[in-house]
Protein backbone atom coordinates (compact mmCIF):
# COMPACT_ATOMS: atom_id res chain seq x y z
CA UNK A 1 0.00 0.00 0.00
CA UNK A 2 1.08 3.43 -0.71
CA UNK A 3 0.94 6.21 1.46
CA UNK A 4 1.70 10.14 0.10
CA UNK A 5 1.72 12.42 3.73
CA UNK A 6 1.68 15.78 2.85
CA UNK A 7 1.51 18.96 5.45
CA UNK A 8 1.85 22.62 5.56
CA UNK A 9 0.20 25.64 6.14
CA UNK A 10 -3.32 27.22 5.47
CA UNK A 11 -3.53 28.64 1.45
CA UNK A 12 -0.55 26.57 0.38
CA UNK A 13 -2.69 24.70 -1.80
CA UNK A 14 -2.12 21.21 0.21
CA UNK A 15 -5.68 20.28 -0.75
CA UNK A 16 -6.14 21.00 -4.58
CA UNK A 17 -2.43 19.10 -4.81
CA UNK A 18 -3.77 16.15 -3.10
CA UNK A 19 -6.96 15.40 -4.60
CA UNK A 20 -5.13 15.79 -8.34
CA UNK A 21 -2.08 13.89 -7.48
CA UNK A 22 -4.32 10.87 -5.51
CA UNK A 23 -6.58 10.98 -8.53
CA UNK A 24 -4.32 10.57 -11.21
CA UNK A 25 -2.56 7.41 -9.26
CA UNK A 26 -5.77 6.11 -8.14
CA UNK A 27 -5.10 6.66 -4.76
CA UNK A 28 -7.88 7.32 -1.69
CA UNK A 29 -7.68 10.83 -0.30
CA UNK A 30 -8.08 12.30 3.12
CA UNK A 31 -8.58 15.46 4.17
CA UNK A 32 -7.89 15.55 7.58
CA UNK A 33 -8.49 19.48 7.67
CA UNK A 34 -11.76 18.41 6.37
CA UNK A 35 -11.71 16.23 9.76
CA UNK A 36 -10.69 19.16 12.14
CA UNK A 37 -13.50 21.41 10.34
CA UNK A 38 -16.61 18.72 10.36
CA UNK A 39 -15.66 18.60 14.10
CA UNK A 40 -15.64 22.63 14.87
CA UNK A 41 -19.01 22.57 12.63
CA UNK A 42 -21.06 20.34 14.66
CA UNK A 43 -20.04 22.06 17.75
CA UNK A 44 -20.61 25.27 16.79
CA UNK A 45 -24.22 23.83 15.48
CA UNK A 46 -24.72 21.69 18.70
CA UNK A 47 -24.06 24.56 20.36
CA UNK A 48 -21.05 23.78 22.59
CA UNK A 49 -19.09 26.14 24.27
CA UNK A 50 -16.32 25.76 22.90
CA UNK A 51 -14.26 27.30 25.68
CA UNK A 52 -15.49 24.05 27.50
CA UNK A 53 -12.60 21.14 26.53
CA UNK A 54 -14.20 18.39 28.31
CA UNK A 55 -17.80 19.27 26.26
CA UNK A 56 -16.29 19.53 23.16
CA UNK A 57 -14.45 15.89 23.36
CA UNK A 58 -17.68 14.48 24.45
CA UNK A 59 -19.62 16.28 21.39
CA UNK A 60 -16.38 14.94 19.12
CA UNK A 61 -16.85 11.94 20.41
CA UNK A 62 -20.64 11.51 19.65
CA UNK A 63 -20.47 12.92 16.62
CA UNK A 64 -17.35 10.67 14.80
CA UNK A 65 -19.26 7.65 16.53
CA UNK A 66 -22.88 8.13 15.43
CA UNK A 67 -23.55 11.69 13.04
CA UNK A 68 -20.20 11.96 10.29
CA UNK A 69 -19.04 9.65 7.16
CA UNK A 70 -16.07 10.98 5.54
CA UNK A 71 -15.77 10.44 1.89
CA UNK A 72 -12.25 10.07 0.45
CA UNK A 73 -12.79 9.31 -3.23
CA UNK A 74 -10.60 11.91 -4.42
CA UNK A 75 -13.21 12.63 -7.19
CA UNK A 76 -15.73 13.58 -4.55
CA UNK A 77 -14.26 13.88 -1.62
CA UNK A 78 -17.08 14.76 0.54
CA UNK A 79 -18.38 15.37 4.46
CA UNK A 80 -21.93 13.44 4.99
CA UNK A 81 -23.55 14.15 8.88
CA UNK A 82 -27.02 12.07 9.27
CA UNK A 83 -27.04 11.42 5.72
CA UNK A 84 -26.81 14.92 4.75
CA UNK A 85 -23.94 16.87 2.54
CA UNK A 86 -22.49 19.41 4.32
CA UNK A 87 -18.78 19.78 2.31
CA UNK A 88 -19.94 22.79 1.30
CA UNK A 89 -19.95 24.54 4.74
CA UNK A 90 -16.74 23.24 5.88
CA UNK A 91 -15.06 26.54 4.52
CA UNK A 92 -17.43 29.02 6.37
CA UNK A 93 -15.62 31.93 7.86
CA UNK A 94 -17.10 30.50 11.26
CA UNK A 95 -15.52 27.04 10.97
CA UNK A 96 -12.16 28.74 9.88
CA UNK A 97 -12.45 31.21 12.78
CA UNK A 98 -12.87 29.05 15.44
CA UNK A 99 -10.74 25.16 13.96
CA UNK A 100 -7.82 26.38 15.80
CA UNK A 101 -9.17 26.07 18.58
CA UNK A 102 -10.84 23.16 18.51
CA UNK A 103 -7.93 21.41 17.06
CA UNK A 104 -5.53 22.51 19.74
CA UNK A 105 -7.40 20.22 22.64
CA UNK A 106 -5.16 17.48 22.95
CA UNK A 107 -8.27 14.65 23.39
CA UNK A 108 -9.84 15.66 20.28
CA UNK A 109 -6.93 15.62 18.30
CA UNK A 110 -6.18 11.81 19.97
CA UNK A 111 -9.77 10.80 18.66
CA UNK A 112 -8.96 12.33 15.37
CA UNK A 113 -5.56 11.32 14.67
CA UNK A 114 -7.12 7.20 15.49
CA UNK A 115 -10.25 7.89 13.15
CA UNK A 116 -7.38 9.29 10.46
CA UNK A 117 -5.06 6.31 11.36
CA UNK A 118 -8.13 3.75 10.39
CA UNK A 119 -8.59 5.30 7.26
CA UNK A 120 -5.51 4.67 6.11
CA UNK A 121 -4.95 1.26 6.99
CA UNK A 122 -8.30 0.68 5.87
CA UNK A 123 -6.93 1.03 2.42
CA UNK A 124 -4.62 -2.11 3.19
CA UNK A 125 -8.00 -3.82 2.87
CA UNK A 126 -10.32 -1.55 1.04
CA UNK A 127 -14.23 -2.09 1.49
CA UNK A 128 -15.31 1.56 0.93
CA UNK A 129 -13.02 2.75 -2.03
CA UNK A 130 -12.66 0.78 -4.91
CA UNK A 131 -8.85 0.57 -5.63
CA UNK A 132 -7.12 0.10 -2.50
CA UNK A 133 -3.78 0.93 -4.06
CA UNK A 134 -3.15 3.72 -0.68
CA UNK A 135 -4.06 7.00 0.04
CA UNK A 136 -2.96 10.71 0.06
CA UNK A 137 -3.17 12.13 3.23
CA UNK A 138 -2.88 16.05 4.22
CA UNK A 139 -2.82 17.99 7.42
CA UNK A 140 -0.23 19.84 9.56
CA UNK A 141 1.02 16.34 11.92
CA UNK A 142 0.77 13.69 8.71
CA UNK A 143 4.60 13.27 7.93
CA UNK A 144 5.38 13.46 12.03
CA UNK A 145 2.59 12.12 13.78
CA UNK A 146 -0.46 10.12 12.11
CA UNK A 147 1.77 8.13 8.79
CA UNK A 148 5.52 9.35 10.15
CA UNK A 149 6.28 5.94 8.11
CA UNK A 150 4.67 7.36 5.00
CA UNK A 151 7.05 6.19 1.61
CA UNK A 152 6.71 9.94 0.58
CA UNK A 153 6.81 12.78 3.09
CA UNK A 154 6.58 16.23 1.72
CA UNK A 155 6.30 19.67 3.17
CA UNK A 156 4.72 22.20 1.33
CA UNK A 157 5.16 25.54 2.13
CA UNK A 158 4.51 29.12 0.23
CA UNK A 159 5.32 33.04 1.41
CA UNK A 160 2.52 34.03 3.49
CA UNK A 161 1.68 36.76 1.34
CA UNK A 162 0.96 34.35 -1.54
CA UNK A 163 -0.99 31.99 0.55
CA UNK A 164 -3.67 34.81 1.53
CA UNK A 165 -3.57 36.06 -1.84
CA UNK A 166 -4.56 32.31 -3.20
CA UNK A 167 -7.16 32.58 -0.13
CA UNK A 168 -8.85 36.09 -0.79
CA UNK A 169 -8.65 34.72 -4.67
CA UNK A 170 -11.14 31.62 -3.27
CA UNK A 171 -13.24 33.84 -0.97
CA UNK A 172 -13.87 36.03 -4.28
CA UNK A 173 -14.82 32.86 -6.43
CA UNK A 174 -17.51 31.92 -3.34
CA UNK A 175 -15.24 28.86 -2.42
CA UNK A 176 -14.82 29.89 0.87
CA UNK A 177 -15.27 32.49 3.67
CA UNK A 178 -12.64 34.99 4.44
CA UNK A 179 -10.00 33.31 6.49
CA UNK A 180 -6.88 35.07 8.01
CA UNK A 181 -4.23 32.16 7.46
CA UNK A 182 -1.71 34.14 9.91
CA UNK A 183 -3.60 34.28 12.49
CA UNK A 184 -4.69 30.04 11.92
CA UNK A 185 -0.76 29.64 11.58
CA UNK A 186 -0.02 31.82 14.45
CA UNK A 187 -2.48 29.61 16.78
CA UNK A 188 -1.62 25.70 14.84
CA UNK A 189 1.66 26.56 15.23
CA UNK A 190 1.77 26.35 18.81
CA UNK A 191 0.23 22.47 18.46
CA UNK A 192 2.41 21.35 15.31
CA UNK A 193 5.73 21.99 13.58
CA UNK A 194 4.79 22.59 9.66
CA UNK A 195 6.79 25.43 8.95
CA UNK A 196 10.25 23.22 8.91
CA UNK A 197 10.22 20.17 7.43
CA UNK A 198 11.25 16.65 9.70
CA UNK A 199 14.37 14.16 9.42
CA UNK A 200 13.23 12.84 5.81
CA UNK A 201 10.60 15.25 4.89
CA UNK A 202 11.50 16.95 1.32
CA UNK A 203 10.28 20.23 1.52
CA UNK A 204 8.28 21.97 -1.80
CA UNK A 205 8.45 25.59 -2.11
CA UNK A 206 5.58 26.79 -4.43
CA UNK A 207 5.70 30.95 -3.80
CA UNK A 208 6.67 30.94 -6.85
CA UNK A 209 4.59 27.81 -8.69
CA UNK A 210 1.46 27.79 -10.21
CA UNK A 211 -0.68 24.63 -9.64
CA UNK A 212 0.88 22.59 -12.51
CA UNK A 213 4.02 23.34 -11.80
CA UNK A 214 3.45 22.21 -8.35
CA UNK A 215 2.19 18.86 -9.60
CA UNK A 216 4.83 18.16 -11.82
CA UNK A 217 7.30 18.39 -8.44
CA UNK A 218 4.98 16.21 -6.29
CA UNK A 219 4.87 13.63 -9.55
CA UNK A 220 8.88 13.78 -9.92
CA UNK A 221 9.26 12.73 -6.25
CA UNK A 222 6.45 10.10 -6.14
CA UNK A 223 7.80 8.51 -9.58
CA UNK A 224 10.70 8.24 -8.15
CA UNK A 225 9.57 6.74 -4.57
CA UNK A 226 7.76 4.01 -6.67
O1 LIG B 1 -6.06 22.21 6.12
P1 LIG B 1 -7.16 23.13 6.64
O2 LIG B 1 -6.80 24.57 6.49
O3 LIG B 1 -8.50 22.81 6.09
O4 LIG B 1 -7.21 22.81 8.20
C1 LIG B 1 -8.14 23.42 9.04
C2 LIG B 1 -7.63 23.42 10.46
O5 LIG B 1 -7.63 22.11 11.00
C3 LIG B 1 -6.22 23.95 10.67
O6 LIG B 1 -6.21 25.36 10.76
C4 LIG B 1 -5.83 23.28 11.98
O7 LIG B 1 -6.36 23.99 13.09
C5 LIG B 1 -6.55 21.95 11.91
N1 LIG B 1 -5.72 20.83 11.46
C6 LIG B 1 -4.90 20.22 12.38
N2 LIG B 1 -4.20 19.10 12.02
C7 LIG B 1 -4.30 18.60 10.79
C8 LIG B 1 -5.13 19.23 9.83
C9 LIG B 1 -5.80 20.36 10.20
O8 LIG B 1 -4.79 20.68 13.52
N3 LIG B 1 -3.65 17.48 10.47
Amino acid sequence: MICIAIDGPAGVGKSSVSRQLADEYGLAYLDTGAMYRAATWWCLKEGVALDEPQAVVDAVRDFLDNHVTFVIDPQEPAVVSDDEDVTSQMHSEEVSAHVSQVAAIPQVRELLIAAQRKEIEAQANPDSFSQGLGIVAEGRDITTVVAPRAEVRVLLTASEEVRQARRNHQAQQGQSGKDDVAARDAADSQVNNFTSAAEGVITIDNTHMDLQQTLDSFRRIVDQAF
